[in-house]
């Protein structure tokens, strides 16, 4: 039989431990939330009389980006696949930046022919464009194909906006200093090109097609600013930070239910669309990276990216494979 101290001291004993528990977890936990939240952009640029053209931005970092540019004054354009969803949006940025010149325009990146059309109305309608924020992304669908016969991730995270932004660049030349923003993820470090099998129709796996077109994005950032030297048109690659958003629409269906409740306090954690464009944001305006070009962000700061995405051969090679497949001479 227990006496009363053993009984009390054990519970003071598990007590302690479960206050000490609770403790840590809490420390951790903000800890967690400070590390997550990363950078903020503190640049006060206004961005009057300049335009802004942002993809899939009727959702998550993209709407969040696309406000934060109404509000420093431009004229932005959403360049959304869902029109309806989009103009959804642009009604809530015009009203919460008080900036009525948020414009939406139809573009699909599962469609070369889609992605041209948007280039030649913008081309001709547009009096100029000041930065280009490719920021649209597929994350770990099925395997999928675009209209144009590419797996859907490379088609849509790479090649569409390889085609736009190269049908952008008369334009973007003509209203220089301007920027081109490619919204990478931390997630090209694992990743490599599969030259051979570029479509990956052999083995197709869908976390190792969205690191290969995260890489891409990567690799094409350094091989367009060198491309771009000397011509006032500046390139920036990022990591925007793991977001709460719709990009997980197509991993969070395929998880088991309790993989679902032990997922869910984690999401709590993860980044809002706000802190996730910071970054974004910061390669758009941020006047301490006027003259930088070609580099990887992170948190506000630029940073090295993998090995793999600094090899300049790979960059030239996927530069001509990525122009041969959607048709660039
Ligand atoms: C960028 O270069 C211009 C021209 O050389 C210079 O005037 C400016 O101070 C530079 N800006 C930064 C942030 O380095």
């Amino acid at each position: 039989m227990q006496s009363y101290a053993e009984t009390s001291g054990h519970f003071l004993e598990s007590h302690a431990t479960g206050l000490a528990v609770a403790f840590v977890a809490g420390a951790g936990i903000l800890a967690l939330r400070r590390w997550l939240a990363g950078g903020v952009c503190r640049s006060k640029v206004r961005l009057d009389g300049k335009t802004v053209l942002i993809t899939g931005a009727n959702t998550g970092i993209g709407k969040e980006t696309a406000l934060d540019m109404a509000k420093r004054g431009a004229r932005v354009i959403l360049a959304c696949r869902d029109i309806t969803r989009a103009c959804i949006a642009a009604d809530e940025i015009r009203q919460q930046s008080g900036n009525g010149n948020v414009v939406v325009k139809k573009l699909d990146l599962t469609s070369l022919r889609s992605v041209r059309e948007l280039a030649r109305d913008v081309q001709e309608n547009e009096q100029r464009l000041d930065i280009l924020i490719n920021n649209a992304g597929v994350m770990m669908c099925p395997k999928w194909k675009t209209e144009d016969g590419f797996e859907m991730q490379f088609g849509v995270n790479h090649l569409g906006h390889f085609l736009l932004t190269n049908c952008l660049l008369d334009l973007l030349k003509k209203s220089t200093p301007s920027r081109i923003v490619i919204v990478s993820s931390l997630a090209h470090e694992k990743g490599s090109i599969n030259f051979d099998d570029i479509n990956l129709d052999k083995d197709y796996h869908r976390e190792e097609s969205y690191r290969q077109s995260k890489l891409a994005n990567v690799l094409f950032c350094r091989e367009l600013a060198s491309r771009m030297q000397d011509t006032g048109v500046t390139v920036y690659s990022l990591h925007p930070g793991v977001i709460r958003t719709e990009l997980g629409r197509h991993l969070f269906p395929t998880l088991a239910l309790w993989q679902r409740i032990i997922l869910m306090p984690l999401l709590m954690l993860i980044k809002s669309p706000y802190a996730g464009a910071q970054t974004s944001i910061y390669c758009a305006v941020d006047e301490s990276q006027a003259n930088s070009s070609g580099l990887y962000y992170s948190d506000c700061a630029p940073k090295k990216p993998a090995p793999k995405a600094l090899d300049d051969a790979a960059a030239k090679k996927l530069w001509d494979l990525s122009a041969s497949m959607v048709g660039l001479p």
